[in-house]
């Protein structure tokens, strides 16, 4: 059995303060949590990943960043690269949240490109894919999440794989308080794994994990978690309060 992966991407929120107090609050509540059964990441702004990562030192609590830019250095005004966040402590980087995608614009190729330099910086990426809801209305998920799923990961070898987490969030459950219900996300998730399983080995692709994210909370994390290929969850909201996300964490455990 694969170990649970809970992740809190805490979008443009939080202030210097209020981002390592809330730090402090998921370590010490973390520590708690029995059997540490789980891998949690953290994805605080930019700006405040090194006082976080100062924060999460004597933990095993990781540290990830939004985005990353595909580039390891040079003349890239205001991107970041992935050697300055393995530099200040990050592990993790998300690829291509639906918020990039829908609202910066950002398409399959350069999501692919900032998968190959996260990986190649020796960041792991969460490589994010999700339909709108007027796809999903008119049946293109299955099409969409296809493309997603084999442009984002074009020209990863087999060993590149094993780096990535990949998290189903379709875009209508997206701060919507409108979840999946488990039946739609698992139907989702078997799709993409079996996406997976047609470019890699049937074991890579059982291997990988698959997050859901979209409006997961402390309600339904255990019933999301309860579906064969949801392997973890990718939380934007609840993760903004501590309470919530250590009871999403304990769920997952
Ligand atoms: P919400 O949990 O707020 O719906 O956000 C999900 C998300 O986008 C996490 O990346």
């Amino acid at each position: 059995m694969k170990k649970p992966f809970v992740a809190g991407n805490w979008k443009m929120n939080t202030d210097s303060h209020s981002s390592v107090a809330l730090v402090k609050e998921i370590v010490s509540g973390c520590s708690n949590i029995a059997g540490h059964n789980v891998d949690v990441a953290l994805f605080p702004p930019f700006v405040y990943l090194q006082a976080a990562s100062k924060a999460l030192s004597s933990s095993d609590i990781s540290l990830g960043a939004q985005d990353i830019f595909y580039e390891q250095k040079g003349a890239f005004t205001g991107e970041i690269s992935p050697a300055m966040l393995k530099d200040i402590g990050c592990s993790y980087c998300l690829c291509g949240h639906s918020e990039r995608r829908h609202v910066i614009g950002e398409d399959d190729e350069l999501v692919n490109n900032k998968v190959v330099a996260a990986i190649n910086g020796g960041l792991l990426p969460i490589l994010c894919v999700g339909e709108l809801l007027e796809q999903r209305e008119t049946s293109q998920t299955q099409e969409v999440i296809s493309r997603q799923i084999n442009a984002g990961l074009a020209g990863l070898n087999d060993q590149m794989i094993s780096a990535v987490t990949i998290a189903y969030e379709p875009v209508w459950a997206i701060g919507t308080g409108h979840t999946a219900t488990p039946q739609q996300a698992q139907e989702v998730h078997a799709m993409i794994r079996e996406l997976v399983g047609r470019i890699y080995e049937k074991e890579l692709a059982q291997q990988i994990r698959i997050q859901y994210g979209g409006s997961a909370k402390p309600a339904n994390a255990a019933q999301l978690m309860a579906q064969p290929d949801i392997d973890g969850l990718l939380v934007g909201g609840a993760s903004l309060k501590a309470e919530d996300f250590l009871a999403i964490i304990c769920a997952a455990a």
